[in-house]
Order: C-alpha cells, then structure tokens, then sequence
C-alpha cells in the first residue's frame, strides 16, 4: 500500500513514518518538515554492508554518497554503521571534517575540482581522491608536491555504458562531462600520466553509471568493463590496479510504477560477474567499493506540508497549494520525477480526487506533481510526499528568499531535530 516499509496508518487513521504520527510531527514542528527515519538509513547500510561481506568475498567498502542527503546527523550515523562517504564538494567535506568522520573513508569526487578543495582534502587526510581527468591529475601532484605528501587516487572512466534511465542522469555513457572514457585511449593515457608523477599513488579507477536504475545487467557490464581494464593496465603498463570502485545507481521505489531489485540480489549478481571475470583474466580480486546514495536514504524520508488555497479551474484542473515545493523538492520540476501523496490526516481515506499539487513561488512550473490521486484536500491538512529522503534536503535553495525547512530524525518513537528550520536572520546572513 505504501511505497515505503517504515509507513503506516496508525489508530487514528493519519500517516506515521517509523511509528510516529506524521500530524503531530507537523504541529510540534510546522512545515514544511522533512522526516526521516534512522532505523531505515540503518538498515539500508547494513544491507549493503552484510551483503558485500556475504558474496563478494574479497574486501570492500560501502561508501555512501553524501550527496543524496548530507548532514552532520546523517554522516555520524554512516559512520556508526562502519560506511564510507562520498564527498563531492568542500561542503559535503567540511560537514565529514565537524564530525570527525575517519578520513581515510572518504572518496572526494568532482569533476572539477578547485585548488581550494584539493588543499582541504590533502590537509584532512582523505583516503581518496576520485581524479577526473589529466589537468586534474596534475594539479594535485603540485599540489601534494607542496605539502611533501603523496596522495592516494582513482581515476575516473567512462565505461560507455548507457543505463536506462533519465538523460540527466545518466554519467557512465561516453559523451559526459564526467571520466576518461576507455575508448579513445583517454583513460590509458591517464593510468600513464597518473604513473609517471611523483606525489601520485595510483589505487585504482571508479565509475558510476547512472541513477535510479532498476536493471541489474548494466551494473554486471560495468564490473566486466572495469576489469578488463584492469587487465589491460597490468599487460601494458605491467601494473596492477588494486581497486574498483563501481559508483551508485540502484533505484528506489517512488511510486508503484517503480520496480526496485532487492539491494542485496546487485551485490550478488555483480559479485559473481566480477569474480568469474579476474578468474578469467587472471587479475587479482580487486577491493571493492560501492557508492548508494538514493538507495539509502530516500525510502526513509518523507516531506510534510500544509495545504493552503485549493482551486478548481473548471475545464482546466484543480490546484492544491502546499506551503513549500521547487524550494524543497526541485525533482519534479527537473526532472517530471514521481511521487506518492497522502493526506496525512486521511490516510485511511480513498484516494478519490485528482490534482495538481503546486508550490508556493512565483513560478508556473513550480509543481509537485500533476495528475495525481489523492485523498479530498481542505484547507490545513497535512500534505505528505513519500520516498524524498535524497536529492530534495540536498538539492533545495532559497528562490524567491525562501526558507529552508527543518530536518526532524524519528527513532523508537520519538523525534528529533537534525537541521534546524532557517530563519529570517539566516536569509540575510550573507549580504553585506
Ligand atoms: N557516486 C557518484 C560518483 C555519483 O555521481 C552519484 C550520484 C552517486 C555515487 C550516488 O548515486 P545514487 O546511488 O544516489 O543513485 N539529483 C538526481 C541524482 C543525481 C545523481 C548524481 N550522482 C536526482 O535527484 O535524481
């Protein structure tokens, strides 16, 4: 019935998420509200982590791309759950640094990364660099050079693998901005470069294919692409490449149209192919590393609003405006991205009316979703969106000055506040 394990319709008939009554949640902390559920997060990481140990074999990592959703409460409980993280920017480090996460678990991506944040990720210690291209390569080897250090990388390739997925979110295909691609002989060129500079210890190479992908063959292709890469390092450049990691991707379900695979029938399914294939090609099993970032986090979160004005345009559609939207959740109006609404307070009511959900800035295309069922709406419900744990908190912004909502973790039925809501004050914080 719902898209998400951790929802429920309680006694009252409203929705709670992990036990607690998701109108109460928004009373005691207005909204818009984003909620998570901790358990959830946990047990996503314990999936990947148990079934990486349990098929791959060899050692590995599961490096949770902080991008999806980043917070300091979020990376302390990455980080209790014996996970990496994927940083890709000096915010996403600064927030691993203010929480101690263990440097030597940080993969720091990006396609271009500045001078700034390379010092940073040198300074702190973290574990490795993702290098994108031979420009980059460069600049780091200065600049760890200066520091007298020498830095631990992996290069970025582009597999050449087109997953199925949204045009804008497809980044392992050859024409991306992302990687060396295998092709054209960009990414032997950069094992070459990485090994011939001084302050660069060349680990391994990663990739990541896409996201919110459902198929588990592109995931397979990539690890035999990857491999056999390594293969043809070792017999041209008579090294070996020790790590690989294979990025993120695997989908979730946003509503019932979504056929997620169980997390850990990928690790199965993608171990088996890459240990049959270094068998094959006689290379080591190399240490694995792999990056989910939505898979993690977004079935455990859900955004709360309150409803506002409702119009019903005849011959035209009916309009249920919320007190947030592209502020907080730009997926739909990037993207035309799904979810599954439910009036909190009527969970247990049919979805029987069809509506547009609208946001509140001045922007026509400032949609939660169109055409979708939904229970009757009135003025003050509470208007849940389901599965937006990534890529909404992460991706929302100020437009029209407006104010970021608060982040509220739910555990053993209680609740807390992880980000606070922003302020007036924390709008002009900036201007001078
Ligand atoms: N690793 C790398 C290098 C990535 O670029 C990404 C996502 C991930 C891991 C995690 O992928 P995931 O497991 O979350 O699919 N804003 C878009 C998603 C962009 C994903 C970018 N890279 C959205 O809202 O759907």
């Amino acid at each position: 019935m719902f898209v998400s394990s951790n929802l429920s319709i309680n006694e009252k008939g409203n929705l709670a998420i992990g036990g607690v009554d998701t109108v109460d949640l928004a009373k005691q902390y207005g909204t818009p509200l984003y909620v998570f559920d901790e358990d959830l997060i946990r047990t996503h990481c314990r999936q990947f982590k148990n079934s990486m140990d349990k098929y791959y074999g060899g050692e590995g990592l599961v490096c949770y791309a902080s991008k999806a959703f980043c917070c300091k409460e979020m990376l302390r409980i990455v980080n209790d759950e014996n996970c990496g993280a994927d940083v890709v920017s000096i915010g996403e480090l600064y927030t691993a640094m203010s929480v101690n996460f263990p440097a030597e678990k940080i993969c720091y991506h990006g396609n271009n990364k500045t001078p700034e944040e390379l010092e940073l990720a040198l300074d702190y210690g973290v574990g490795r660099i993702v290098v994108d291209n031979e420009i980059e390569l460069e600049l780091l080897n200065k600049i760890a050079g200066e520091k007298g250090k020498k830095v631990n990388v992996l290069l970025r390739i582009t597999p050449g693998i087109d997953a199925h997925t949204h045009d804008f979110i497809k980044t392992g295909k050859i024409d991306s901005k992302f990687g060396m691609t295998i092709e054209f002989g960009t990414a032997m060129n950069g094992v070459k470069k990485a090994l011939s500079l001084e302050n660069i210890v060349l680990e391994g190479i990663h990739c990541h294919i896409g996201s919110q992908i459902f198929q588990i063959d592109p995931f397979e292709h990539a690890g035999e692409v990857m491999l056999t890469f390594i293969s043809d390092v070792k017999k041209e450049c008579g090294y070996e490449l020790k790590t690989m990691n294979l990025g993120g991707g695997f989908g979730i379900m946003y509503t019932e149209e979504d056929s997620p695979v169980a997390y850990d029938l990928y690790m199965k399914k993608v171990s088996d192919v890459v240990k049959a294939k270094a068998q094959e090609l006689g290379v080591n099993l190399p240490y694995i590393i792999i990056e989910p970032g939505r898979s993690v986090v977004a079935p455990a979160g859900i955004t709360l609003y309150t409803v506002g004005g409702i119009k019903d345009i005849p011959t035209a559609r009916k309009y249920v405006s919320v007190d947030g939207g592209m502020t907080d959740n730009i997926r739909y109006a990037l993207y035309q991205s799904k979810y599954d609404f439910i009036i909190a307070n009527k969970a247990n009511q049919p979805k029987d009316d069809n509506v547009t959900i609208a946001g509140r800035c001045c922007e026509s295309g400032d949609l939660l979703g169109e055409n979708v069922p939904l229970q009757k709406a009135e003025v003050s419900d509470i208007l849940a969106v389901c599965a937006t744990g990534a890529y909404n908190y992460s991706m929302s912004n100020n437009y029209n000055r407006v104010r970021k909502p608060a982040v509220v973790m739910v555990k053993d039925g209680n609740s807390r506040v992880v980000v606070r809501r922003e302020t007036v004050e924390d709008i002009i914080r900036c201007d001078i």
